[in-house]
């Protein structure tokens, strides 16, 4: 259990109300005489069940179980050329940084052993504003078209009347959008079910774009490799853990943070140039795919380090609102539809959960100071004086002019959606490349009877197309999770020829 001295320290504190008072007798409630009804000029009283009643905000939609810590980025390598976010400047600047590990699926007392890809969220206060970096565990995700993420989610949770997790619908939508097949591959091998939350690597999974001084981009992905190596449980550990120990990630990290054994990772960027884009193999704009570390090798950047506990869950951690949309100038979001679909969803999430003016929570607050014309709102706490709050003539605010004139790629030329909505061969590449040449036998062995532990629960006609869409990928993958559940083999889904790199059409060109 964490340490006995964090909760035993006393600092003398006298009981109060929310107004300052202090109150002798915390246990009992103000009354006409002995035995008579409750007084209303209690504050006291009613102050404590008015805010009891209160204490609950929204938990998130999505990743509501997690875990957090306080540490800092570090810059280790010089990377100017790629971009000219100000901590870049200089090899050595640190900022400090807050970061939330979650799991995706589950309620906020859910198990941390769930097979479930977990969040890895990273909040990096620079002196140009936050930088978020809203990262899972895994290098790729289960779509590529964001009007499908909620009707995802919602299979992924529970049923509307049963109120139970329910296979059947889990696995109707992965077989319905083959396009997933990649992330369930990762997902129920044995990367599926990280040990704790800091023994894994984080990955942005979209493209970004990272811009130097002079304009020039590069498209980018970033990779948090953790020191010390990815560990991960099996699946019967990860069942016995949900239930002696449901909050086991939680307290591994808070643990070695307490005990000095600070989490690390090393952090790394994939770099694509505008004109590599155009020849790759796969659209870099389809976040269900990887970039192959042979052709776009790892560059170090940096290091990330936890150091320290939260010292209140609910007002640094649960508080914490981050969004991809939180970036500084030197990097910007590519087109990547799930990635915009995304800039819009987390900040309108947080105004629901946490409030207008969720960034001025001190969590969330940049170090550098906000300067605008938002006012008010509720819980305005941190505010901007007499500034005025238009562009005034008599006390006007001053722009800094931008760091660089954007060259230009991505221009749209309408068939994304097409594109990206399409199935074809190219889906199954990667997934076919984890069965055929990454899995050895034991992973497998695993990766089966993990597969049908849980799709032998769903419909005949749904565990039939899900083992079609394995087909595709290889069919004695197949046939192996057919055999492991006692049903018939099937055929492949009928995929569309793949679209090699000389005929893929790209949607966009040079600016
Ligand atoms: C959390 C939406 C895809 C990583 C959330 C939340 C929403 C959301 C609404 C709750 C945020 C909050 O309450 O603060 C979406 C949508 C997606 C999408 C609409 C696709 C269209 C992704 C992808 C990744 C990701 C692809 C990773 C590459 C995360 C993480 C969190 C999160 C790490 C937890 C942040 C925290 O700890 O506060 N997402 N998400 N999401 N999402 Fe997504």
């Amino acid at each position: 259990m964490p340490s006995k001295q964090v909760f035993e320290k006393k600092d003398g504190a006298v009981y109060t109300t929310s107004n300052g008072a202090p109150v002798s007798e915390p246990y009992a409630a103000g009354r006409l005489g002995r035995r008579g009804p409750l007084l209303i000029q209690d504050f006291h009283h009613l102050d404590l069940l008015a805010h009891f009643d209160r204490e609950r905000i929204p938990e998130r939609v999505v990743h509501a179980k997690g875990a957090g810590a306080f540490g800092y980025f570090e810059v280790t390598h010089d990377v100017t050329d790629l971009s000219c976010a100000s901590i870049f400047k200089k090899v050595g600047n640190r900022a400090p940084a807050v970061v939330r590990f979650s799991t995706v699926g589950g309620e906020s007392g859910s198990a941390d052993t769930a097979r479930d890809p977990r969040g890895f969220a990273t909040k990096i206060k620079t002196d140009e504003g936050n930088w978020d970096w809203v990262f899972n565990n895994t290098p790729v995700f289960f779509l590529r078209d964001p009007a499908k993420f909620p009707h995802f989610i919602h299979t992924q949770k529970r049923d509307p009347q049963t109120h139970l997790k329910d296979a059947t619908m889990f696995w109707d939508y992965l077989s319905l959008n083959p396009e997933s097949l990649h992330q369930v591959m990762i997902l129920f091998g044995d990367r599926g079910i990280p040990d704790g939350y800091h023994h894994m690597h984080g990955y942005s999974g979209h493209t970004y774009k990272w811009i130097n001084a002079q304009g020039k981009f590069v498209y980018t992905q970033v990779h948090l490799r953790v020191k010390g190596g990815f560990k991960t449980v099996l699946a019967g550990d990860a069942t016995r853990l949900a239930g002696e120990n449901p909050d086991y990630g939680i307290q591994t990290l808070f643990e070695d943070i307490e005990s000095g054994k600070f989490p690390e990772w090393e952090v790394f960027v994939q770099t694509m140039t505008p004109e590599q884009a155009e020849k790759f193999r796969y659209n870099i704009l389809d976040l269900t795919k990887i970039w192959p570390h042979s052709e776009f090798p790892l560059r170090p950047v940096g290091r990330l380090v936890l150091n320290e506990n939260p010292q209140n869950y609910f007002a640094q951690i649960e508080q914490a609102a981050f969004s991809p949309s939180h970036t500084v100038p030197g990097v910007e979001p590519s087109v990547d539809p799930v990635l915009q679909s995304r800039l819009f969803s987390y900040p309108d999430t947080h105004r629901h959960r946490l409030g207008t003016n969720y960034q001025q929570l001190p969590v969330n607050a940049p170090l550098v100071p906000v300067a605008n014309f938002q006012r008010d709102g509720p819980q305005t706490f941190v505010h901007q004086g007499p500034r005025p709050n238009y562009q005034s003539s008599v006390a006007p605010l001053t722009y800094k002019p931008p760091a660089y004139n954007p060259e230009e790629h991505e221009t749209f030329l309408g068939n994304a959606l097409y594109d990206l909505s399409e199935i074809t061969e190219l889906d199954f590449e990667q997934p076919r490349a984890l069965w055929q040449k990454v899995f050895d036998d034991g992973a497998k062995e695993r990766f089966v009877q993990n597969v049908a532990g849980s799709l032998k629960d769903a419909v005949g006609h749904v565990q039939a197309r899900q083992l079609s869409v394995f087909a595709a990928a290889d069919q004695s993958l197949s046939d192996r999770i057919a055999k492991a559940m006692g049903v018939s083999t099937v055929k492949p889904l009928d995929v569309k020829p793949a679209a090699h790199a000389d005929n893929v059409k790209y949607k966009f060109k040079q600016g």
